[in-house]
């Protein structure tokens, strides 16, 4: 039986379409189900996204689709000039067969929890509204989750929506606030470790050759990404953001993390960074007084996670 028993909740987008296959091939992961939401692409896009990617692999996961908008403040505009209007770098794709569950993402992750007290680690790549869904539906859903990973935040490098601020927090920054108050152990796998990791374009080219499945779509749609990031970032590859949550998941020796009490800003010229209190210290502002410590990454073995993303591509689950 697999070693982590996960749900995926995703806003598929090309980095997360990366790590979607990672987590069906990994043979340490059984991928309970996905979970959509809003962010990279409206969640109606996000949701046919991700009943292409299982159809795609020949996977059984089953797909419930979440939130819609932010909790409170206003949906942006997506992101279309990072993933494409179709949220896979425009390949425009025929839509999927398949259809999601009758079920909602809060109610599917609420469920699963408590089929599997305690075993479920919730890996959350995109804003995190249905998480904070989650939690309203079951307040004792953080006593029956074995671990939240996000891909989110930055504590002190550069933003990449703001120059506090990281998209999947900004996004939605009450749900997420309330998602860092909970008393679940939270690991953020944020900006401070992801935009040390590099994907190259080559690693696209291999994985298109060795992976008869989804490899050119993998190798297509990453070349929209890969374009953006070179005129940003004259970088030739692209950054494995959400790829690198599930490394964390399966390799937490890859990473360094410091821990303690995070808030989120919800408004202002700070809205959507992740500040956490790490030394201590007691402040005359109380924000961080009653909550739980949560990690952040801070350091990362860089070549393990690109390693760790191109053994799943291409190992023999696509065969
Ligand atoms: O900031 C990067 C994050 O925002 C990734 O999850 C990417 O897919 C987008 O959702
Ligand atoms: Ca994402």
């Amino acid at each position: 039986m697999a070693q982590h028993k996960i749900i995926l909740d995703t806003d598929p987008g090309i980095d997360d379409a990366m790590a979607i296959f990672t987590a069906m091939a990994h043979p340490d992961i059984e991928l309970l189900g996905l979970t959509t939401t809003f962010g990279n692409v409206s969640v109606d896009q996000a949701t046919q996204n991700a009943l292409t990617l299982v159809e795609m692999a020949g996977s059984e996961t089953p797909v419930a689709q979440g939130v819609a908008t932010p909790m409170i403040k206003p949906l942006a505009e997506f992101p279309d000039f990072v993933h494409g209007v179709d949220g896979f770098g425009n390949l425009n794709l025929a839509p999927p067969k398949r259809t999601s569950l009758p079920q909602s993402a809060a109610e599917f992750i609420v469920d699963q929890a408590n089929q599997n007290p305690g075993e479920i680690v919730i890996v959350a790549i995109g804003p995190l509204g249905n998480l904070a869904q989650a939690l309203q539906l079951d307040p004792e859903l953080p006593s029956k989750i074995k671990q939240v990973v996000i891909m989110g935040g930055v504590i002190a490098s550069d933003g990449n929506v703001s120059p506090v601020a990281e998209a999947n927090i900004l996004s939605d920054p009450h749900a997420a606030d309330k998602v860092m108050a909970a008393a679940w152990p939270l690991v953020m796998v944020g900006l401070d470790v992801t935009h040390q990791i590099m994907l190259p374009r080559s690693l696209f080219d291999r994985i298109a050759k060795e992976n008869a499945k989804v490899g050119s779509f993998m190798q297509s749609a990453a070349k929209f990404y890969i374009d953006f990031y070179s005129s940003v970032r004259n970088i030739d590859g692209c950054y494995s953001h959400d790829v690198s949550a599930l490394a964390y998941v399966v390799h937490p020796e890859l990473f360094e993390t410091v821990s303690g009490p995070t808030c989120v800003a919800t408004e202002g010229v700070a809205m959507g960074q992740t500040i956490m209190s790490r030394y201590g210290i007691p402040y005359m502002l109380d924000y961080w007084k009653d909550r739980p410590d949560q990690s952040a990454c801070m350091g990362v073995d860089d070549a393990g996670v690109v390693d760790f993303f191109e053994t799943a591509m291409t190992n023999s689950y696509w065969s």
